[in-house]
């Protein structure tokens, strides 16, 4: 695990140093929001979808440090889902990235504004990003994958289902649907856009596709799995909130569904042989969806 530690470790330094420009509350009448922002977005988070927006673009030969915007614009609209997921309305927490969440901090209001705000930013992120304008089609590519992914047919989709699932039983091709929807399309997305950054060949872009549904799918089983087995204070959010929503744990139990998490890792790591560069951080990566405790 020592390249996926020192690459992100590496990739964790330069999206938060330029997540705290980006979100840098102005000192006039926009201020709340900004703070209400950057206080979640400098939390803490692990940065695992702007690593894989770095991994996807150099295996296929991109420089993604000159995107380092459209990783920070993947990285905002994630935190935006965040907020909004711990509202009360939704899954009502208390605690994310080691902190109180913005609602309890600020307001429900203020945390809804700040997280469209953070929405709104990301694409005006990838609009303005000076690599991509002198790339003919590319800015709107990239739009068109995160709003896709984010959109009603996917993030929200997903976590319409999720939380009207709470109480009931679902079968394992339901929960899959919800999963996918949720986490595994921002997955996708990000290596997606990763490799589309960097030019990537159509059986470049297919087999990081594969590879990123099927790590999606793992890492939303293992946050599940996380809820029952770790505590707030190791995962930095709280615990046993899933006790009414039915999950992968709920409704297989913990080896079972860990056996599922598994065989999506190596199927996840099998789609890399297609890909002609080192693959070893994007096979770390996989693996560690599987140890994370965090
Ligand atoms: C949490 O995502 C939400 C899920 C999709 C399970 P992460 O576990 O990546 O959260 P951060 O960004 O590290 O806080
Ligand atoms: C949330 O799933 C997925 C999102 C789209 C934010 P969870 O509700 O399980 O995420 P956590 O456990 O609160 O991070
Ligand atoms: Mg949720
Ligand atoms: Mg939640
Ligand atoms: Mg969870």
């Amino acid at each position: 695990m020592k390249a996926l530690t020192q690459r992100l470790a590496e990739v964790r330094a330069e999206i938060d140093e330029r997540l705290a420009v980006l979100t840098e509350p102005p000192d006039d009448h926009r201020a709340k929001t900004y703070r209400a922002l950057n206080y979640t977005a400098l939390a803490g988070g692990k940065r695992v979808r702007p690593l894989l927006f770095y991994c996807a673009c150099e295996v296929c030969g991109g420089d993604p440090r000159r995107f380092i915007d459209v990783a920070c614009a993947i990285e905002l609209v994630h935190t935006a889902s965040l907020v909004l997921d711990d509202l009360p309305a939704m899954d009502d927490a208390s605690l994310r990235r080691g902190r109180p969440t913005v609602h309890t901090v600020y307001d429900e209001a203020a945390a809804i504004l700040a997280a469209v705000g953070g929405l709104m930013q990301a694409f005006e992120l990838i609009a303005a990003c000076g690599a991509i304008r002198g790339r003919r089609g590319l800015s709107a590519k990239l739009s068109l994958e995160l709003s896709r992914a984010v959109g009603r047919d996917g993030m929200i989709a997903g976590q319409q289902l999720d939380l009207d699932a709470t109480g009931s039983r679902l079968g394992m091709e339901e929960l899959e649907f919800i999963h996918a929807a949720k986490t595994g399309v921002l997955f996708i997305a990000t290596a997606r856009m990763g490799a589309l950054c960097a030019g990537a060949r159509d059986f470049e872009l297919e087999a990081l596709e594969a590879y990123a549904k099927n790590l999606g799918l793992a890492f939303q089983i293992a946050d599940d799995l996380l809820d029952v087995t770790a505590s707030a204070e190791e995962l930095g959010k709280d615990v046993g909130k899933d006790v009414a929503k039915p999950t992968f744990a709920h409704l297989f139990g913990l080896e079972a569904s860990r056996a599922v998490a598994h065989e999506l890792v190596e199927t996840s790591q099998a789609a890399l042989g297609l890909l002609r560069r080192d693959t070893t951080v994007l096979s770390q990566l996989a693996a560690f969806v599987l140890e994370r405790r965090r």
